[in-house]
């Protein structure tokens, strides 16, 4: 066992602490990871509000790349010293979802069997099984994905969660390619990213949508090809109209991504696709939150179909070294997401920040 400094909610609405917390070794099947870096996702905020669920204290922190420290008894596939970046995908093999070869709906992924705990012993419950707002932490080794080391930490790591949640959304749950029209609604880390997977398929029009002007402007420089400030004008409407521009007869997008999380854009989603259009929702919604009333006949009539994507629908260890290499080659620019590099004591001042607006993703540097 080793004591490390890490960012703990204890409770609802309280702001986090940094404590001191108890690392177990890793056992079979386990890494302790030293973490290098840790972006700031709004689900670590719905996890502090108590949105996700009522677990407390919650060891928060989940979108990093540091360095394997040590693993397990008869552990392969990661050696101390390997760059790694975290995911919360690491699939059993042998479940259902598994076994019929839907991997990315892996109803059994692992975590690590030990619990992290406070100094007095209370268990810990880390964020998405991670919790890496930590000098170091305790995963299950196939949430260890390798990469390619000389990757900046702080870029790469962000493909842990939120990045590959957005670009997921955009290429593997809602398939978009050549021909299609994409529209993202809610440009946070998540949906810029949508919008940057849905450019990099070769969607056309990328309509990006928020009701904050600074989020557009990362949206155009990470591929969107038309903004809508959906404060200022119907974003429905908006998004018949450009699509419309470009492939007559369009009545909406092939492919809208909701990337908030609320009923209200989810609806907006809705009405904004063509006939037989999809709907992604990516945004996390909250418990109390129900589905818009809408006319059965409208879901029949528009036809398509509405999906939900967990994770963008990711394996992270096909999607992860393919979007590390693209990084590399200059097509995907992972830099654009970092809005700034902040201390593991500013965590709680970030979550205000991305509250009011100011960041894509702030980003933990150990
Ligand atoms: N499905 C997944 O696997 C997954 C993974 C990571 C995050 N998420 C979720 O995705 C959502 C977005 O996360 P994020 O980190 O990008 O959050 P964020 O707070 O950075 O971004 C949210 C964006 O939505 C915009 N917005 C708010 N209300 C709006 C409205 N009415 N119309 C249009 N835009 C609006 C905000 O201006 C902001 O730009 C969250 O709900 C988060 O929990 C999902
Ligand atoms: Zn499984
Ligand atoms: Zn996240």
């Amino acid at each position: 066992m080793q004591q490390v400094k890490a960012v703990v909610a204890r409770s609802k609405d309280a702001p986090v602490e940094l404590v001191t917390i108890n690392v177990p070794d890793p056992g079979p099947g386990e890494a302790v990871v030293k973490i290098q870096t840790c972006g700031v996702c709004h689900t670590d905020l719905h996890y502090k509000q108590g949105g996700i669920n009522d677990e407390f204290p919650f060891l928060l922190g989940h979108e990093a790349a540091g360095v394997v420290e040590a693993v397990g008894p008869d552990v392969t596939g990661v050696a101390p010293g390997d760059f790694v970046v975290l995911n919360w995908r690491a699939v059993c093999g042998e479940c259902r979802a598994c076994k019929r070869g839907d991997l990315q709906y892996c109803f059994n992924t692992h975590n690590a069997t030990q619990r992290m705990t406070l100094e007095d012993g209370t268990e810990l419950t880390p964020a998405l099984g991670i919790g890496a707002f930590a000098e170091k932490t305790l995963v299950a080794v196939g949430q260890c994905t390798k990469v390619d080391p000389d990757a900046r930490a702080a870029a790469v790591g962000l493909l842990g969660c939120g990045v590959m949640a957005g670009i997921g959304a955009a290429i593997n749950t809602g398939a978009l390619t050549r021909g299609r029209s994409a529209a993202v609604i809610g440009c946070g880390g998540v949906g810029v990213a949508a919008v940057a997977g849905a450019a990099l398929a070769g969607a056309s029009p990328v309509i990006a949508v928020d009701i904050d002007a600074k989020k557009l402007e990362k949206a155009r420089e990470l591929g969107a090809t038309h903004v809508v400030d959906s404060s200022q004008e119907d974003p429905v409407e908006a998004i018949k109209r450009i699509c419309a521009e470009t492939y007559e007869g369009a009545e909406g997008a092939d492919v809208v991504i909701e990337a908030v999380g609320r009923p209200e854009t989810w609806k907006q989603a809705f009405y904004a696709r063509d006939l037989a259009g999809v709907l992604v929702l990516v945004g996390v919604p909250t418990p109390d939150m129900t589905v818009p009333e809408i006319p059965l006949i409208d879901v029949f009539g528009r036809g398509g179909a509405l999906k939900s994507s967990w994770y963008g629908d990711c394996l992270p260890s096909r999607d992860f070294p393919m979007l590390v290499d693209l990084y590399r080659q200059g097509r995907l620019d992972l830099d654009a997401f970092v809005t700034e590099e902040v201390g593991l004591d500013d965590v709680e001042a970030s979550f205000e920040r991305m509250h009011h607006g100011d960041v894509l993703r702030s980003v933990v540097v150990l």
